[in-house]
């Protein structure tokens, strides 16, 4: 590959993946059964659409499976959403080369729902934090965490470098978090993968103390908070996550000190989720849920706080699925009972990945959520002041009978 024999495509693809094992000392390239690549125009900028399609025209080929990260419109409604005709193209070129060279182009962060499964112990090479995290933790697949260029180059050879998440080693928690607070709903589990977060930073947490039936959806909650207060990229819920059937098993039998070990009760969880409003849901313009991209159960749970209210008129509720979880709310009737609120179904796409501009051009400068990374997303990047709590707690407020 390194020599040309495969093509250009594959030569350029293994030169970046020999720089990165070189930088991080692996010892050799593994293979990977599967991709998942952010591929947003707004990530990608001039000179990333402009690679992209250089590899798709010169012969460039996926040799896994690849699945996209969610772009920075709904494809099915990108005028109605107000974007430009450029911002639109550029998006179709990424999208478009992706698709020629064999990627399923379905634009969610939760490939997990939509059938790209990987099996416990599968080597592979996702971008995008959450997915990241829902690899390693609640399928036991392994991955460190890619950027755009090194998962497409994963595709392009079928290889990653050996190092990081993919040794057994790097797997194993290093500090402890002990939950005695009552979890009550999503909302609650993503408050402690907030808190996880601040503690751990890059380690590996290991979490005590949850029930062992924990639902999907818990755990969709539990992940993406912990890469947004830090960056973890694996985790271990004991009697939960497949690599930890025991304290001893998520350890690799390393005793944990006292001093990483913590206690996340009651009054934890209240001063975490006020910790991360700056306003109160009275002052939202925008609601913003689905992140990451619901399950359709999560979708019926928003159908059934939304049915018989009407969103209030200075405000918008965006809920983003992914497209093929929409068709499904649409068969079983949800997308009706959501959309006759007010309320919009936006598929397959991200507020992160969309422009600045697109947020002040609206004034949407006040947003309730239920997503700590929408939090953090809008309060950093689009300078938002936020509100964070259960959809219980706020869609009274913001919507009316
Ligand atoms: Fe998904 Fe965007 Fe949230 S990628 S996890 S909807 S910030």
């Amino acid at each position: 590959m390194l020599d040309g024999q495969h093509g250009w495509a594959v030569q350029k693809a293994m030169e970046l993946l020999v720089a990165v094992g070189e930088c991080y000392d692996a010892e050799r390239m593994v293979r990977v059964s599967s991709t998942h690549l952010v591929a947003a125009n707004r990530a990608a900028g001039r000179g990333g659409i402009e690679f992209i399609r250089q590899i798709a025209e010169r012969g460039g080929k996926f040799v896994v499976p690849l699945t996209t990260n969610p772009s920075a419109f709904d494809p099915w409604q990108w005028k109605e959403m107000g974007f430009t005709e450029e911002v639109y193209g550029e998006q179709m070129a990424i999208s478009g080369a992706i698709a020629r060279m064999g990627g399923l182009v379905c634009h969610t962060c939760a490939p997990y729902l939509i059938g790209h499964v990987p099996r416990m112990g599968a080597h592979v090479a996702f971008g995008e934090s959450s997915v990241v995290l829902y690899a390693n933790a609640v399928l036991g697949s392994r991955t460190n965490r890619e950027g755009g260029p090194t998962a497409l180059a994963s595709a392009l050879t079928g290889r990653t470098p050996y190092y990081g998440l993919h040794l057994d080693e790097k797997r194993h928690g290093t500090l402890k978090i002990n939950v005695s607070a009552h979890l009550a709903n999503d909302t609650d589990f993503a408050t402690l993968g907030y808190f996880a977060g601040g503690i751990a930073q890059d380690r590996v947490p290991i979490i005590t103390g949850l029930s062992s039936s924990l639902s999907q959806d818990e755990l969709k909650s539990l992940g993406p908070p912990l890469a947004t207060k830090g960056s973890v990229a694996h985790y271990h819920v004991v009697g939960v996550t497949p690599e930890a059937p025991s304290e001893e098993a998520a350890s690799g039998s390393k005793k944990i000190g006292s001093s990483d070990i913590f206690e996340f009760g009651p009054r934890d969880l209240k001063a975490t989720e006020e910790s991360l409003s700056r306003i109160g849901p009275e002052k939202a313009t925008l609601v913003i849920l689905g992140c990451p991209h619901p399950s359709i159960g999560q979708i019926m749970k928003y159908a059934e706080v939304l049915s018989g209210r009407r969103v209030k008129n200075h405000v918008e509720i965006w809920i983003l699925v992914s497209h093929a979880i929409r068709q499904y709310a649409e068969d079983m009737g949800y997308a009706n009972i959501i959309e006759g609120s007010g309320a919009r179904l936006l598929s397959n796409t991200c507020p992160a990945a969309m422009p600045q501009e697109y947020f002040d051009e609206r004034g949407f400068n006040m947003i309730a959520t239920d997503s700590p990374k929408t939090v953090y997303y809008a309060s950093t990047a689009k300078q938002a002041l936020c509100y964070y709590g259960a959809l219980e707690k706020f869609i009274e407020v913001v919507t009316r009978k």
